[in-house]
């Protein structure tokens, strides 16, 4: 099995992004397990703070773990934006596989010294965790919000990620580049897009060194993702796109069946509806041939 780094290695030199999909239930992991089991590509559960508190932080660990060893199937755990070093060593010592260490509210010296310092705890914890920092404003909550302006926010720039690599020895970069967490309702209706900043997402993979991730994926435009991964993206974070999809066929499923009460019966259907979603991004993200026209197009 290979390790998560060399998962993204492999993601890096092939010009594909790996997905990570951020799960609150046993109904979301099954239907991402299910989609790239499908499509036989590796995959990343994500489980922040909130949604760790809610399954528990071992018990997801246990789970995810079991997939991956009675199936011998590429699927990894990420600690998703932790903001404490007590919760961040948690998960380490249940064996997760990487970690976004996320003070990105904070002043940035502050973040950078306080990330420096997890990292060496961290690693001292479980060696081969990935830690991911974040820097500049990429909004909060996967949740469908009434407005996404994006104009006041701080985009993260080539210097201040170079930077804070080499000051805090992270694996992976989170930068600020367009994206937001969370969907408008116009997204959720499919009447508009986001978009990124592909030149900033270009200058900063080049000034940081490392592999970079793309947060607040839902809602994003499919060339701009195209673009984006070609530009140095790899891994490509959705969640609100799962839950849009989780509570409606949840609500359709119930409708159907008024008098039921059986959860097997009842949780299939929503299964099926968000392990398409997962599907389609997951077919994005790793296809070359797509990622390919977009370099044939820039030449
Ligand atoms: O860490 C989770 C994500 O960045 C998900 O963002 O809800 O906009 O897809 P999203
Ligand atoms: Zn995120």
């Amino acid at each position: 099995m290979h390790t998560l780094r060399e998962i993204l290695d492999q993601a890096g030199k092939r010009g594909v992004a790996v997905g990570h999909f951020n799960v609150s239930d046993l109904v979301v992991v099954k239907a991402v397990f299910t989609a790239a089991k499908e499509l036989n590509v590796p995959v990343i559960i994500g489980a922040s703070e909130g949604e760790r508190s809610f399954m528990g932080v071992r018990q997801v660990a246990a789970l995810v773990k079991s997939l991956r060893e009675e199936s011998d199937f590429p699927i990894y755990l990420n600690a998703d934006h932790t903001h404490s070093r007590a919760s961040a060593e948690e998960v380490a010592r249940a064996g997760f596989d990487s970690i976004v260490f996320d003070l990105s509210a904070l002043p940035l010296e502050e973040n950078v010294r306080q990330t420096r310092e997890a990292v060496a705890a961290l690693k001292a914890i479980h060696p081969s965790m990935l830690v991911e920092g974040e820097i500049g404003d990429i909004g909060s909550g996967s949740e469908i919000h009434e407005t996404m302006s994006s104009g006041a926010r701080k985009l993260t720039t080539p210097d201040e990620a170079r930077q804070f690599v080499q000051d805090t020895g992270i694996d992976i970069l989170a930068p600020s580049v367009g994206s937001m967490h969370g969907m408008s309702r116009s997204m959720v209706r499919g009447e508009s897009k986001q978009h990124l900043d592909i030149e900033r997402i270009a200058a900063i993979r080049k000034a940081a060194g490392v592999p970079l991730t793309l947060h607040g994926g839902s809602g994003t435009d499919d060339d701009d993702f195209r673009k984006a991964i070609t530009a140095g993206i790899s891994i490509i974070h959705i969640n609100t796109e799962l839950r849009v999809a989780w509570r409606s066929s949840l609500e359709r499923s119930l409708a159907s069946k008024r008098d039921e009460v059986v959860p097997y019966k009842i949780l299939p259907p929503v299964v099926e509806s968000v392990k398409e979603v997962v599907k389609s991004r997951l077919e994005l993200f790793n296809n070359p041939s797509l990622v390919a026209q977009e370099h044939a197009a820039k030449a």
